[in-house]
C-alpha cells in the first residue's frame, strides 16, 4: 500500500488547482447569485481534458485513472462545486456509461465530442415519482420494431439545459419490472425533446437543473445501451462509479471550507491574539482535518478498487455517505469559525455550506447509501 501520490498524479492535481484558483474563482460568487451557467469554463474544462479524464485516448479522452479524477474533482470542488458537478456527470455517468456498455458505433459517435466538451451529457433517471425507488420508472420506451417511442418526464436533471445528449432510463415492458427497463441515448435535437423550467436551487446554482419532457420521441434501436432490459442494471452500475465522483466533490467542498477557515483563523484577532491560538478554534480545525483525511482515504480506496476492476459498489457508497456528511459538518463549522463574516456571501464559506447539502442527496441519498452498504455487508459482497 502506497499513500504517496505519483509524479503524474501531482501534476494533474496541480493543473486542476491552477484551473480552479485562476479561472473558476473569479466570478464564482456572481455565478452563484445569478444562477449563471459557467459555459466558458465548461469549454475550458474540455480543452484541458477534465471532461473525459478516464476515456480512452482513441476516443479523445485522457486515458487517466480514477485516482486522477478524484484529485481533479477535489481541487475544482474546493472552489466551484457547480463546475465540478457538470464535470462529474459528464465523466462518470455519461462517458463511463457509454464507454463501458455502449457499442463501438456509439463510442465513436459520442465519446470524442463528450470528452472534449464539444457537447456535454446528462443522465436522466429520476422522475417525479421515482427518486430513491428507481425501479418505478413511469417514462416509457415502447418497442415499435426498429425504434423506441419515448414518453415521460425526468426531474432534477443536472446539465439538463445545456446537454447535447441525454442517457434516458425508461420502461419498455412493465410486466418484467426492472428487467424490462432500457437505457437509451437521446440527442437533444430529437423531435419531441422539451427542456422544462430551470430549478431555483439552494446550492450548486451555477449548474443548470431542469425537468426534461419526452413527447413521442423516436429513438433508433441502435441507440439502446446493452441488451434489451439492461437499463436498470446499467443505471445501478453507472451510479456506483458516479458516487466516487460525488464523494470527491464532497471531499473538495470540505477541504475548500477547511482551507478558508484555517486562513481566516490566522488573520482574525480576538482577545488580543489570532483566533487560531484559541483552543476552541484549534479543536475545530483538528476535527475538520482528521475527518477530511478519512474521507479522502475512502475516496482513494473506492477509486483504486475501480481501477483494479474488482467490485467497488460498497466502497463507493461508503465514500459518498461519509464524505458528504463531512462536507456538511466541515462547511458548517467553517462558517462558525468565520463568525458573522461567514454568513455573508463575500466570504465563500456560506456558498460551500449550501453546496455541501446536495452531496447528501443526488446520486443516491445518504439513506440509500446506507441501504447499499448494509446489503453488501449482509450478503458478503463488495
Ligand atoms: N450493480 C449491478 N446490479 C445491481 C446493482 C448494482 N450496483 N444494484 C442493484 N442491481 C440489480 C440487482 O442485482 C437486481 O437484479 P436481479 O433482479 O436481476 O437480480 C436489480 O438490480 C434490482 O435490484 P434491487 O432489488 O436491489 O433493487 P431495489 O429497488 O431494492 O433497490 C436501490 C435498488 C439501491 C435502492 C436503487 O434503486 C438505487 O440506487 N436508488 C437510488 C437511485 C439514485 O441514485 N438516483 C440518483 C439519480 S441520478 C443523479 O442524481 C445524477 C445527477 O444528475 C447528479
Amino acid at each position: 500500500m502506497n499513500f504517496i501520490l505519483t509524479e503524474e498524479h501531482r501534476m494533474i492535481q496541480e493543473a486542476a488547482r491552477d484551473f480552479a484558483q485562476n479561472e473558476c474563482k473569479p466570478g464564482v460568487i456572481e455565478r452563484d447569485n445569478e444562477q449563471k451557467h459557467p459555459t466558458e469554463l465548461v469549454k475550458k474544462m474540455g480543452e484541458l481534458g477534465f471532461l473525459g479524464m478516464m476515456v480512452d485516448p482513441k476516443y479523445g479522452g485522457g486515458g487517466m485513472d480514477t485516482i486522477s479524477y478524484v484529485l481533479a474533482m477535489e481541487e475544482i470542488s474546493k472552489v466551484d462545486a457547480s463546475c465540478s458537478v457538470i464535470m462529474s456527470v459528464n465523466n462518470s455517468l455519461v462517458c463511463w456509461g457509454i464507454e463501458t456498455f455502449g457499442t463501438e458505433e456509439q463510442k465513436q459517435k459520442y465519446l470524442p465530442r463528450l470528452a472534449t466538451g464539444e457537447i456535454i451529457g446528462a443522465f436522466c433517471l429520476s422522475e417525479p415519482e421515482a427518486g430513491s425507488d428507481a425501479t418505478q420508472q413511469q417514462t416509457t420506451a415502447e418497442d415499435m420494431g426498429d425504434y423506441y417511442l419515448v414518453n415521460g418526464t425526468k426531474n432534477w436533471i443536472t446539465n439538463g439545459g445545456h446537454a447535447g445528449v441525454y442517457l434516458v432510463i425508461a420502461q419498455t415492458d412493465r410486466e418484467k419490472r426492472h428487467r424490462g427497463i432500457n437505457a437509451l441515448i437521446i440527442e437533444r435535437e430529437s423531435e419531441g425533446v422539451v427542456v422544462g423550467a430551470k430549478e431555483d436551487k439552494m446550492g450548486i446554482r451555477g449548474s443548470d437543473t431542469h425537468s426534461i419532457m419526452f413527447n413521442d420521441v423516436k429513438v433508433p434501436k441502435a441507440n439502446r445501451i446493452g441488451e434489451d432490459g439492461f437499463g436498470f442494471k446499467f443505471a445501478m452500475k453507472t451510479l456506483d462509479g458516479g458516487r466516487i465522483g460525488i464523494a470527491a466533490q464532497a471531499l473538495g467542498i470540505a477541504s475548500g471550507a477547511f482551507e478558508l477557515a484555517t486562513a481566516y483563523s490566522k488573520e482574525r484577532k480576538s482577545f488580543g491574539k489570532p483566533i487560531s491560538e484559541h483552543q476552541a478554534i484549534q479543536f475545530k480545525l483538528s476535527d475538520m482535518a482528521t475527518e477530511i483525511e478519512a474521507a479522502r482515504l475512502l475516496c482513494f480506496k473506492a477509486a483504486y478498487l475501480k481501477d483494479l476492476h474488482v467490485p467497488y459498489g460498497k466502497a463507493a457508497a461508503m465514500a459518498k455517505v461519509f464524505a458528504s456528511e463531512v462536507a456538511m459538518r466541515t462547511s458548517t463549522e467553517a462558517v462558525q469559525v468565520h463568525g458573522g463574516y461567514g454568513f455573508v456571501k463575500e466570504y465563500h464559506v456560506e456558498r460551500l455550506m449550501r453546496d455541501a447539502k446536495i452531496t447528501q442527496i443526488y446520486e443516491g441519498t445518504s439513506e440509500i447509501q446506507r441501504l447499499v452498504i448494509s446489503r453488501h455487508l449482509l450478503r458478503g459482497t463488495n
